[in-house]
């Protein structure tokens, strides 16, 4: 086994929580989200976090979080878009970009999606935010996959990576 997990990175809403899911599914490997984890282990939501406690704090618990988290093997994890760009990711990961442009993201997000997401609110600073981070990810990826496609259409290349290289 080359990497111990799959670590999904990406801008918000991309889709890393369902293509998660879904990859998951075909390798039979567990599924983690990050996000869901802080969530549940704080009993609140990401946005009463960021209200109540502020965007250090949560970062704080990112790292935390997945470090914690990677001290398993062979899982699939989702990560919230800033945890790459605020903590260090685990060295032994097999680290996949979902690349979805800005604009798909916005107009494939629901409302109630969209609402979940505090840095998401101010259209023009979460684009300056997109375009700050889109050259880190692409930096720290093993693979990048084009997400601005439905997921049935592009899964198979992170499926087929995996298998073909046995890095699970
Ligand atoms: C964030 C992304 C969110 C969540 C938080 C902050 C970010 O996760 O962790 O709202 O800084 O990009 P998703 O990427 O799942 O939306």
């Amino acid at each position: 086994m080359v990497y111990d997990n799959i670590v999904l990175i990406g801008f918000m809403g991309s889709g890393k929580t369902s293509v998660g899911k879904t990859l998951a599914r075909y390798l039979h490997k567990d599924f983690v989200d990050v996000d869901s984890v802080i969530e549940k282990e704080l009993g609140a939501s990401i946005n009463d976090i960021f209200k109540d406690k502020g965007e250090e704090y949560f970062r704080d618990l990112e790292q935390k979080s997945i470090n914690e988290i990677t001290k398993k093997k062979g899982q699939v994890i989702a990560t919230g878009g800033g945890l790459p760009i605020h903590s260090t990711l685990p060295k032994n990961s097999l680290v996949v970009y979902i690349d979805a442009d800005f604009d798909v993201i916005l107009n494939r997000l629901s409302q109630k999606e969209h609402a979940k997401r505090p840095l998401l609110q101010d259209e023009e600073r979460a684009r300056s935010l997109y375009a700050e981070r889109i050259n880190t990810y692409k930096e720290l990826a093993t693979l990048s996959v084009d997400a601005n496609q439905k997921i049935q259409i592009f899964i198979h290349v992170i499926v087929d990576f995996i298998l073909d290289q046995r890095v699970l």
